[in-house]
């Protein structure tokens, strides 16, 4: 059997691939590509882009080493004679403070608008949505505090679900409280789950002590049947008064913007980085588990990445996850436009004619052309099956007379046009 790609990867593959689902169809990630640029770009954002590896120390700091990410999904890059000391990245979000910080990005005007995508990679169980190399659109805000930047964040991440079609999504939204909310939230569930600590698993009573918020995300059946026996209070309880404030003025621009949400009260973000608002994007059809997407602020970021106190907000979504849901949906996508001309040869020395003609018409418009000659039943199926607008018929009549045969595929009709008024031709057939 030939070489297979790792597990938990995919390729992205051309239109008219066999059997090919959204998911993996490289024009669908360029439509979701597309789509976020218009939405982001509206409001001012700027595309940027960082390396796919990262010291595995700003992914320590900045994720967190509580978190399954740090923990069990880092991917180590070695090279000849290197310690290891680098990691393919598991998200944008440290990378992007990482930037600003090194770049004096702290000069242009606030609050910076950035944006990406790009590939992200942790070694998780594979499943359906759940990949070892998935994409992400990443944005995120630096320089304000302001609540108004969270609800525009969120408006914004909104806008882009609106504008690919996608019906069946919500937005979960929460708080994660400041530090001091945390740490008494933290105290709190410490107390309440340490004479439960041998019927957790072994990472949640890991947990107990590193970081006991992470439990409430613990994956394991057991740990979650646990917690809802006991009937744990949620984070919400526990916001002090600032991020409390904070809250309601995002819920009410939220509200004023209409974009719908819910509010959970337990929302818990799986990276370690976040305080005040968090909030996550579901849908119906791709399961409670695999979030489209997420965000949240993180006000504290840039600090423990050594940098000075600067605020900040963003979110991703995963194209794959994204992609699930259009499809499972059934939204409609434009349908792959083939080239306004396929131009070919009746005879051999006329090949490298057709191809000049295909060439001067790529000034204007996409055209393909036949790398051998061919009869004239062989063009019209060629040119069909690239959904050409005009097959274009090249022989030793044509070049005679100076003209072109054009047959327009859709409606069977014929033209002969005279050689240079090709370009005059089509400018009239370009929608
Ligand atoms: P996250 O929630 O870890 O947040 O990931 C965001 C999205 O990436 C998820 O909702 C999901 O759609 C997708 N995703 C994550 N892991 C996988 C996977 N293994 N396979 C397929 N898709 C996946 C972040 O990454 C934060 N950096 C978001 C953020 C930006 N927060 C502030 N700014």
């Amino acid at each position: 059997m030939a070489l297979q790609r790792p597990k938990g990867t995919q390729d992205h593959l051309p239109d008219g691939t066999p059997k090919l689902s959204r998911d993996v169809q490289a024009s669908a990630f360029v439509y979701v590509q597309d789509a976020a640029r218009r939405v982001l770009e509206r409001a001012g954002a700027q595309f940027v882009q960082t390396p796919l590896f990262e010291e595995a120390e700003l992914v320590r700091r900045g994720v967190g080493g509580s978190t399954d990410i740090v923990r069990k999904e880092m991917f180590t890059v070695y090279y000849f004679g290197d310690h290891g000391g680098y990691v393919l990245r598991p998200e944008g979000t440290a990378s992007i403070v990482r930037a600003y910080l090194q770049n004096g990005l702290k000069q242009l005007p606030a609050p910076l608008k950035l944006w990406t995508h790009g590939p992200m990679f942790r070694a998780e169980n594979v499943q359906k949505g759940r990949l070892r190399q998935f994409h992400q659109v990443d944005y995120e805000v630096l320089g304000s505090a302001e609540p108004l930047v969270d609800a525009e964040a969120i408006w914004l991440m909104w806008e882009v679900v609106r504008e690919l079609g996608l019906k069946g999504a919500h937005i979960k939204l929460g708080s994660i409280g400041d530090p001091e909310d945390r740490e008494a939230y933290n105290a709190y569930l410490r107390d309440l789950l340490t004479p439960h600590a041998e019927h957790l698993s072994d990472d949640s009573r890991d947990r107990l002590t590193r970081n006991p918020m992470r439990i409430l995300d613990s994956k394991s059946e057991g740990d979650q049947a646990l917690l809802g026996e006991l009937g744990i209070r949620p984070m919400l309880d526990f916001l002090g008064e600032a991020a409390r404030r904070h809250f309601e003025a995002v819920q009410r621009y939220l509200t004023a913007w209409n974009v719908p949400f819910d509010i959970d009260p337990s929302l818990v973000r799986g990276l370690d980085y976040y305080r005040r608002t968090a909030w996550e994007l579901h849908h119906t059809q791709v399961g409670a588990k695999s979030a489209l997407g997420g965000g949240g602020r993180y006000d504290g970021l840039s600090a423990q990445l050594g940098g000075p106190e600067v605020p900040g907000i963003g979110w991703a979504f995963g194209i794959e996850r994204l992609l699930l849901a259009l499809e499972a949906e059934g939204v409609p996508f434009p349908e792959p436009a083939g080239p306004l001309l396929f131009v070919a040869a009746l005879d051999e020395e006329n090949v490298s004619l057709a191809a000049s003609v295909a060439l001067a018409v790529r000034a204007q418009a996409r055209a393909e052309f036949a790398y051998r000659a061919m009869k004239p039943g062989t063009i019209f199926r060629e040119a069909e099956r690239r959904r050409a607008r005009f097959a274009a018929l090249i022989g030793s009549e044509e070049v005679e007379q100076n003209v072109i045969t054009l047959k327009e595929l859709a409606t069977g009709r014929q033209h002969t046009v005279p050689t240079h008024d090709l370009s005059l031709f089509l400018q009239g057939h370009l929608t």
